[in-house]
């Protein structure tokens, strides 16, 4: 019999190069998730379109619409979200805080990939501030959310090491090849805990 896949959905603001490596990782008949809904609060992101070239359903949620009113931007999520039978909600790129009680409703059931070794460099200007500190490695972390600000606990981490002469956009492009790896790997450990 074939194996369950957890239904996966993805939150984006932007390119998607993540939702990307999910798009592809979940074409391996083997891999235990399938993405069910790519979802973006900015109207043509470029994630959009990769998941519909890959005949994945998409919705937009525009935050700007709400004007300030977050639970009626995340009430519109939710409406959104009961159309579908969702296992796990993954961000990607996705550039808005969740509240604490939009995540009360999906109890670790959402995760999250940050470029940075997490808990070092929460926020936004990851590579920059690590250079910044001279510091030899960055990475990425795949972690659940908690509504406090990238601090959930870590599922996956990559380290890429730091070279002289990085830039900022040097070193993104090296973590960015590891983030692909990770996002996956995470899914299947969480596929593993929420098959078992
Ligand atoms: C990634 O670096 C991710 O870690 C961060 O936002 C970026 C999204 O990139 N949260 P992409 O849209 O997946 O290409």
């Amino acid at each position: 019999m074939a194996q369950r896949k957890i239904k996966l959905a993805v939150f984006l603001s932007g390119r998607g190069s993540n939702a990307q490596a999910l798009i592809d990782a979940c074409k391996n008949p083997d891999f235990p998730a399938e993405i069910v809904l790519v979802l973006s609060n900015i109207p043509n992101a470029g994630g959009l379109e990769r998941a519909q070239d890959a005949g994945i359903p998409t919705a937009t949620v525009d935050h700007k619409l709400f004007k300030g009113d977050k639970a009626a931007f995340e009430g519109a999520i939710q409406e959104v979200l009961s159309s579908y039978d969702i296992d796990l909600i993954c961000l990607a790129g996705f550039m808005r805080l969740l509240s604490a009680e939009f995540l009360t409703q999906w109890p670790e059931q959402v995760i999250n990939i940050h470029p940075s070794l997490l808990p070092d460099y929460k926020g936004l200007h990851t590579h920059e501030r690590a250079i910044a500190d001279g510091r030899n490695h960055g990475g990425c972390t795949v972690h659940y959310v908690v509504p406090e600000m990238d601090a959930g606990e870590i599922i996956v981490q990559k380290s890429v090491p730091i070279l002289d002469g990085d830039t900022p956009q040097t070193l993104a492009a090296r973590v960015l090849e590891q983030e692909h790896i990770a996002y996956p790997q995470a899914l299947r450990i969480m596929a593993d805990k929420i098959l078992r």
